[in-house]
């Protein structure tokens, strides 16, 4: 990661409040216009979800073909994110949901909806099919919604780390760690929200953060019964509000 060039830029959002003509504004927006240029041209750092789905593909393309140990984490990758998706796009149609809530799920939805876009493109043929999904009633009340993300959205962020030290392919790797913090952001957010400022359940829980090994995250997906075609149909149930993944 270019630290120089994320510590240059200027965060301008606090400044609104008494940058009457906006000259600070001006002058943000050109460092930054700068720093984003410079971004792009480095080809180290990625500048968003859209520069990403069109970078994987070129970078899969010009690998001719990825190693099987990436093929493999990035078809993990994507069964994650297609649960993932599959779980907002219900709890959006189902209609649960309202306020901070909808909104969360909204925004995520088209996040993860673009993970899968970005995964399944580089994959090209080797992508594995979306699986039918059986979320045990989770996405119709707001309170099962929410502890079911939490988990689901922590276990994404243990889920990208744990093959963090695996992948071979450089640019898949700093794809990778591009989704890596989103999916944090995804678990800070909907904690936020079940605390209603509160503080509990924390944002940000731990100074370090464990990563899981893929055969524990897939034994956890198992485990909710989420995906019917992986059988362990779930002991407690998820609809108790106390799905499974995750540790
Ligand atoms: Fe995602
Ligand atoms: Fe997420």
């Amino acid at each position: 990661m270019n630290m120089d060039q994320n510590q240059t830029r200027v965060d301008v959002a606090h400044l609104a409040s008494f940058d009457v003509d906006g000259a600070i504004r001006e002058a943000a927006d050109r460092v930054n216009e700068a720093n984003r240029r410079s971004f792009l041209a480095g080809a180290g750092i990625f500048a968003g979800a859209a520069a990403i789905s069109a970078y994987l593909p070129r970078v899969a393309r010009a690998q001719g073909s990825l190693p099987k140990g990436d093929v493999e984490i990035l078809n993990y990758a994507l069964t994650l994110e297609y649960l993932e998706t599959a779980f907002y796009e219900e709890a959006n149609e189902k209609g649960a949901l309202s306020g901070q809530y909808a909104r969360f799920s909204k925004v995520v939805a088209a996040h993860e909806s673009a993970h899968v876009d970005a995964l399944k493109e580089t994959l090209g043929d080797k992508a594995g099919k979306k699986p039918s999904f059986d979320f045990q009633g989770t996405t119709e009340s707001q309170a099962t919604f929410g502890k079911t993300a939490m988990v689901l959205e922590d276990t994404g962020v243990k889920a990208y780390q744990g093959q963090a030290g695996n992948i071979k392919t450089e640019a898949v790797l700093k794809a990778a760690i591009s989704i890596h913090p989103v999916e944090a952001r995804h678990a800070a957010w909907i904690a936020s929200i079940m605390g209603q400022g509160s503080g509990q359940p924390s944002p940000a829980p731990v100074s370090f953060n464990p990563a899981e090994d893929m055969a524990t995250v897939l034994a956890a997906v198992k485990g909710t019964g989420f995906v019917p075609a992986l059988g362990g149909a779930p002991a407690g149930g998820a609809v108790s509000g106390q799905p499974a993944v995750g540790g």
